[in-house]
C-alpha cells in the first residue's frame, strides 16, 4: 500500500527501524516530490524549529537549514558555546527551554547514545526530537536519504547486494542503514578490520574481505573511519588502512559497472576510500548530500503534520 504525503505524521524521528516500509517509501516518494520541485503541504502558518547540534557536523546541520528554509519555517538558531550551556545547562534544559518558548520541533545532535530517552518521557516537554545522530547509536536522516539514494539508482531494495565498509562498530551509519537494509530485502556484507566487526552484525549479513565483494557489489558504501571515536589510531597508518580495507583505484576497477559507490561524508580521502574516486562517474557522494535536503524536507513536514 503506498501511502501519501498528508498520512505520513511523526512524533518524532529518533530511528529509522522504528518506521513501517510504508512510512519509509512514503518519506522516498515526497523526498523525490520535493526533489521536482513540489511546494509543502502544510497550512501556511508560523513553524518555530531549532538545530541544536553539540556535535561538529557540515552536512547534517546545513543540509537541516537549507530544507527548514525551503518550507519557510522560521529557523532559530542555536549554538551551545554561545549558550547557557556554557553555564552547566542540561540537554533536558535545553530542549525544555525551546518547548517552553513554542519552538515546535529540535534536530538535535549529540555524543550520547539515546540521549532522546529522557526527553521523549518528560510530560513537560512538548517539542518533537528529530534525531540528526546520536553517538555511535543511530543516524536516521543519513539512513533515509541514503535509501533515497539508492531507490533513485536502481529503483527497488529487494535483492540488490550491499557492502558497507570500515569502521563498523563506531559507525551511527552502519547501524541504522543495515537493520534498515536487511528489512529492505538488500543483501549485506560487512568489510574492514575485525577488530571494527561485531558479532552481533551477523544476524544482518555476511563478513568478508573487501577483495571478494568487488565484484558481487550494486553498492559500495564505505564509511569514514571515527578517530574522534578512537582511544588510539590503533596501529593502522593512513596508508595502511588504505591498501588492507580502503577502496583503492584498483579495487574499484574490479566493480560491476552499474555499481555505485556511497559515504556519508565527510571522507578521509585516501583512507577509506580512494581522492580519485570521491567524485567520479560511480560515486554517488555529493548526489547523497543534495538528497539530504529534500529528504529533510519531507521528514520536517511528517513531524509538524501533526503540529499543525
Ligand atoms: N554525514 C554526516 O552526518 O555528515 P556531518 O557530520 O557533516 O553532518
Amino acid at each position: 500500500m503506498i501511502i501519501t504525503s498528508e498520512q505520513i505524521s511523526l512524533k518524532h524521528l529518533l530511528t529509522a527501524e522504528s518506521l513501517s516500509d510504508q512510512e519509509v517509501m512514503g518519506l522516498i516518494r515526497r523526498a523525490q516530490a520535493f526533489k521536482q520541485g513540489a511546494k509543502s503541504n502544510l497550512p501556511d502558518e508560523q513553524f518555530f524549529v531549532t538545530n541544536l547540534f553539540f556535535e561538529n557536523s557540515t552536512r547534517t546541520h546545513k543540509s537541516f537549514e537549507v530544507a527548514e528554509k525551503k518550507l519557510g519555517f522560521d529557523v532559530i538558531e542555536f549554538d551551545a558555546k554561545s549558550s547557557s550551556v556554557t553555564k552547566g545547562e542540561s540537554l533536558y534544559d535545553t530542549v525544555l527551554t525551546m518547548s517552553a518558548i513554542g519552538v515546535q520541533a529540535c534536530v538535535i545532535r549529540h555524543s550520547q547514545e539515546d540521549y532522546y530517552n529522557e526527553l521523549i518521557q518528560s510530560k513537560t516537554i512538548t517539542t518533537s526530537i528529530i534525531n540528526g545522530g546520536d553517538g555511535s547509536g543511530n543516524h536516521p536522516t543519513q539512513c533515509l536519504l541514503d535509501l533515497l539514494t539508492i531507490y533513485e539508482e536502481f529503483g527497488y531494495f529487494s535483492g540488490l547486494n550491499v557492502a558497507i565498509c570500515g569502521d563498523l562498530t563506531h559507525s551511527r551509519v552502519a547501524n541504522s542503514n543495515m537493520k534498515m537494509l536487511k528489512r529492505l530485502g538488500a543483501n549485506l556484507y560487512f568489510c574492514g578490520p575485525e577488530e571494527w566487526y561485531n558479532k552481533q552484525y551477523e544476524a544482518y549479513g555476511e563478513y568478508l574481505v573487501i577483495d571478494d565483494v568487488l565484484d558481487k557489489v550494486d553498492v559500495m558504501m564505505m564509511l569514514r573511519v571515527q578517530h574522534e571515536r578512537h582511544d588510539s589510531d590503533e596501529g593502522f597508518s593512513k596508508e595502511t588502512y588504505h591498501q588492507r580495507y580502503g577502496l583503492t583505484v584498483k579495487r574499484a576497477e574490479k566493480m560491476q559497472a552499474k555499481a555505485i559507490i556511497m559515504h556519508p561524508a565527510p571522507v578521509n580521502r585516501d583512507v577509506e576510500l580512494a581522492d580519485e574516486l570521491v567524485e567520479s562517474y560511480q560515486s554517488r557522494i555529493t548526489q547523497q548530500m543534495t538528497n539530504g535536503v529534500y529528504m529533510r524536507m519531507a521528514i520536517l513536514e511528517a513531524i509538524l503534520h501533526g503540529k499543525a
